[in-house]
């Protein structure tokens, strides 16, 4: 029987150059559209984090895919950490590098009580940027964050070193 791994590496495509000379992308996409892959890797994530978190944060933009799909599935609250100027009411908002520019994300002010428990999804962890940048929009909420989940993990950028004090689930670690 094929493990995880062997399936995210199976349908996971790989495009040289993208989206900058030099940047090897690692696209998830034919996972996510894979129904028996999308469902074994949404269980995955949230097993070893079950009955631990009242509502699942996805990444824009593919983190949406995974969150919405694990709060279904645990009967719990999705929220939308979004790129900024996307989100209509107040913000908390915190700048990071990505490997390949610079950005913003951003959480509404209200969407989870403080003292509430979050579980945070993406596709990819590569420099960590991103989640790190999540953990600090969580701490000005006041949200406990249970731990981060993502499918595939760049090992080779550390990622993991920029979200000290958290776990960190990966299904599948490349460099
Ligand atoms: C990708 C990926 C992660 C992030 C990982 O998204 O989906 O969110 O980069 O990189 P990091 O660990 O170095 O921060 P991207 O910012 O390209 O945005 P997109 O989902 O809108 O394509
Ligand atoms: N794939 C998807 N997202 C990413 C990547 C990648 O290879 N690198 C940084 N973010």
């Amino acid at each position: 029987r094929e493990s995880i791994e062997e399936l995210i590496l199976r349908l996971c495509a790989t495009v040289p150059d993208y989206p900058k000379p030099g940047i090897v992308f690692r696209d998830l996409t034919p996972v996510f559209a894979d129904g028996p892959a999308l469902r074994a890797i949404v269980n995955a994530l949230v097993e070893p984090f079950a009955g631990q978190f009242d509502a699942v944060a996805g990444i824009e933009a593919r983190g949406f895919l995974l969150a919405a799909a694990a709060a279904y599935a645990t009967g719990t609250g999705v929220v939308t950490v979004r790129k900024a100027g996307k989100l209509p009411r107040p913000v908390f908002t915190e700048k990071y590098e990505l490997e390949y520019g610079e950005s913003a994300l951003e959480l509404h002010q209200d969407d989870l009580q403080a003292g509430s428990r979050v579980l945070v999804l993406d596709d990819v962890l590569a420099t960590g940027g991103t989640l790190a940048a999540a953990s600090r929009l969580f701490a000005q909420a006041q949200v406990h964050i249970v731990g981060y989940g993502v499918v595939l993990e760049l090992s080779e950028l550390h990622g993991r070193s920029a979200l000290p004090g958290h776990r960190v689930r990966s299904l599948l670690r490349l460099n």
